[in-house]
């Protein structure tokens, strides 16, 4: 028996991630009918290269088995309903017509997607869709582009709509900055859309150029959740945007991708710092792929520890609770390399581990952490998962 179709690329597309029946259930308990098409896309860690993807610069996302899920059917007329089994609540709208809450809600990112395609010239159908998914919220997992590219996958599936890849993750990254109102960079789209299973993705911020790496088998991606939640939407992020705004029209550059080391001495504070951090953080993107191509695992974990002090001291994202995790698995044996993963001011941290040594993260970091700040860290061992898939249920 072969896969279903995704009717996008006419590919075969692989079982998904979330338990299709239940999603099927959801659907036809909300609208007593069956779902069509199934459009999942998951979440992401980044491995290495933050804040470097507004710049134009290079970042390495893997696709992860945490994911969203979005069953659909084309209904008659213009109504578009939808059901959000997370929060147990519903949305509805005219397909032409979507509109801003005004609240930064789940359902803002939806209609946002909608109003994304519609203002490309893409048409859009009246349809029902339920959304259901694992990817945990605030977590820094991006569990926001995962519901974009999934509502987007679903959307352009009853639609009859072909976009390329890039294309939808460019629209998606449209909807966040400009109809829910939150200014991030391209990488969190471009992973839900483009991750391949077993590979981590290479992407040029500047060109969309992706290249998959291979992931080494012996080793394993484990996300430890500081449980400090964080709020993309903050003030912080968007002050560290204007900074590179701010350092590249100060050196009269397009974007701090084109920044040189001898740069950084003439720039005033903090501009400085988080121009060096730039320079140094998109040189060690290119440096780690080099590593895991050659399995240079040791490389790898030096790049991804000096990443996080780059982070926690000229790029200032960290937070003592993330600082303390990485300080934890730098002591752990079987480690192999730590850091802030995301936007930082809390979230997570991604650790590259010896698959052997996935059981001492209880006594070695889980513990130690909830002794030191009361907070009950969770762990999340990550699969590499494939970027969006829509398949045709009949
Ligand atoms: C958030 C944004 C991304 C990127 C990272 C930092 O996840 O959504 O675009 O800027 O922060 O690397």
């Amino acid at each position: 028996m072969g896969w279903p179709t995704n009717p996008q690329t006419s590919k075969p597309t692989k079982p998904l991630v979330v338990d299709q029946n239940a999603l099927r259930h959801t659907f036809e308990r909300a609208f007593g009918r069956a779902p069509e098409i199934v459009a999942e896309a998951p979440g992401r860690v980044n491995l290495i290269g933050e804040h470097t993807d507004y710049n134009g610069g290079f970042v390495l996302p893997v696709g992860i088995d945490r994911t969203v899920a979005v069953a659909a059917a084309p209904a008659e007329g213009k109504r578009v309903r939808v059901y959000s089994a997370d929060f147990d609540a519903r949305d509805e709208w005219q397909v032409d017509a979507p509109r801003r809450t005004g609240r930064r809600e789940w359902r803002d990112y939806v209609r946002g997607v909608a109003w994304a395609l519609l203002d490309a010239g893409y048409e859009l159908r009246g349809a029902d869709v339920a959304i259901a998914g694992d990817v945990p919220l605030g977590a820094g997992l991006s569990s926001s582009a995962a519901l974009e590219v999934a509502v987007g996958g679903a959307l352009c599936g009853i639609g009859g709509v072909e976009v390329k890849m890039q294309r939808l993750a460019l629209l998606c990254q449209k909807a966040e900055n400009q109809f829910v109102g939150v200014q991030c960079g391209i990488m969190d789209q471009l992973a839900a859309a483009c991750a391949r299973e077993e590979h981590a993705l290479l992407v040029d911020c500047r060109s969309l150029q992706v290249e998959r790496v291979p992931l080494p088998d012996d080793v394993a991606i484990v996300v430890v959740d500081s449980k400090v939640q964080r709020a993309l939407g903050e003030t912080a992020y968007n002050e560290r945007r204007e900074d590179c705004v701010a350092a590249a029209w100060a050196l009269g550059i397009k974007a701090l991708r084109d920044a040189s080391e001898r740069d950084v001495g003439p720039l005033p504070e903090p501009l400085n710092r988080r121009t060096r951090h730039v320079i140094s953080e998109n040189r060690r993107v290119l440096e780690a792929v080099a590593a895991l191509r050659s399995e240079n695992l040791n490389r790898i974990g030096k790049l991804m520890y000096e990443s996080h002090a780059s982070l926690r001291d000229d790029f200032e994202v960290s937070t003592p609770e993330l600082d303390l995790l990485v300080e934890l698995a730098l002591r752990t044996e079987g480690v192999i390399g730590a850091r802030l993963t995301g936007a930082g001011f809390g979230g997570c941290t991604v650790n590259l581990v010896e698959r052997k040594a996935a059981g001492r993260f209880e006594a070695g970091i889980i513990e130690p952490y909830r002794a030191e700040t009361g907070l009950v860290a969770e762990m999340i061992v990550c699969r590499a998962v494939d970027g969006l898939r829509v398949s045709r249920l009949r």
